[in-house]
């Protein structure tokens, strides 16, 4: 089954075509992040307004990329929720038109469930049940992949998301935004053990996340340093910040999969591209033999082949949206 996949939920404009689910025959991604970038930070009536240029340009690439014509396409995917209201909305109005006129099912994609699809799109052999950490700039999560389109949390951040807290410790140290890739990169050049930045525990929940005093902490250890007039050692700062999000995405994760008994585990959204938490989930989850899925590179971030990949199993899971579809900028998964 041949779907047309559209994403515009933050500052990625993405069109694909993939074929059954996991078959990707193109996947065009358009980031807006030099944009973005003079602002510090995603300015969502820009999003909105570069999302509405760039669609049908993307559209006629993906069709082009994937050696199809429009007659081809049997269904249009499109991010719905959750998101920037307004971006979301640039992406909704566009499927709903393209589906209208190609006279194929609409599929309302959840955002988050996309980012779980990438997963199936790197290893064709995956398939539920199996627990997965989504971290991105907007969400952190622990769910439990029942199905295809059945999920169960059982955490998540009660504050910021770790991609917003590596966003925001990337400004204060004027690295620019987007943060994450930033602080990554500095990683191998800093000493991860200099600075012992607190890792937060709920009682009533040990899966939940906060990531909001961890990055108070690194301020106030900035802030402090300035004001004394001492040389802030950036590399040092974001190594031990990017340790302990590491440390504490993986150890939640980790005793996700051992009291659910897990035989399997996915990691996915922006932040796992993360090269400290890729390598801290290999060397912990292989000692377990519990086997790791980490989407390629290149599938970590916002793409429309991962809307178009849920969307499949949305269809079949007889979730077809209408003209009336509208945009959420908060949904739960489940
Ligand atoms: O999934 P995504 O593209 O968008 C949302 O759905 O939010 O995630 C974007 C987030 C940003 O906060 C960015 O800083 C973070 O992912 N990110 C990273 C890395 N690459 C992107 N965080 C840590 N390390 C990285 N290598
Ligand atoms: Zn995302």
């Amino acid at each position: 089954m041949i779907i047309l996949s559209i994403e515009t939920s933050c500052d990625e404009t993405s069109v694909a075509i993939t074929n059954n689910g996991r078959e990707v025959l193109s996947n065009v991604v358009f980031t807006q992040i030099a944009v973005h970038t003079i602002y510090g930070g995603v300015v969502p009536e820009i999003a909105s307004r570069m999302h509405t240029e760039k669609l049908s340009e993307l559209t006629l690439a993906a069709i082009n990329e994937a050696k199809i014509a429009f007659e081809d396409v049997e269904a249009v995917a499109v991010s719905y929720a959750p998101g920037l209201i307004g971006a979301l909305l640039t992406g909704v109005a566009f499927a709903k038109a393209l589906a209208f006129s190609l006279n194929v099912p609409l599929i309302p994609v959840h955002h988050i469930r996309g980012h779980i699809a990438s997963c199936y799109i790197t290893f064709k052999e995956l398939t539920p049940p199996f627990i997965c950490l989504i971290a991105s700039g907007s969400h952190s999560h622990i769910v439990k992949v029942n199905d295809y389109t059945d999920y169960e949390i059982l955490g998540a951040t009660k504050d910021d998301a770790p991609g917003e807290a590596f966003d925001k410790v990337a400004r204060l140290l004027g690295l620019g935004y987007p943060g994450g890739v930033k602080i990554d990169k500095l990683f191998s050049k800093g000493d991860s053990k200099r600075f012992k930045f607190p890792k937060v525990t709920f009682k009533d929940n040990p899966y939940n996340f906060s990531f909001s005093g961890v990055k108070t902490n690194v301020i106030n250890l900035v802030h402090n340093m300035e004001q004394k007039g001492e040389e802030v050692p950036v590399n040092d700062v974001c190594a031990s910040f990017n340790q302990i999000v590491a440390e504490t995405l993986v150890e939640k994760l980790h005793l996700a999969c051992i009291n659910e008994k897990a035989t399997k585990v996915a990691i996915c959204g922006g932040v796992s591209a993360n090269s400290v938490l890729r390598k801290l989930a290999l060397d912990t989850f292989s000692k377990d033999n519990i086997t790791l899925y980490l989407p390629d590179l290149s599938l970590c971030g916002d793409n429309a082949a991962m809307i178009g990949c849920a969307g499949y199993y949305e269809y079949k899971a007889g979730n077809i949206g209408d003209m009336y579809l509208n945009a959420k900028s908060n949904s739960p998964i489940n």
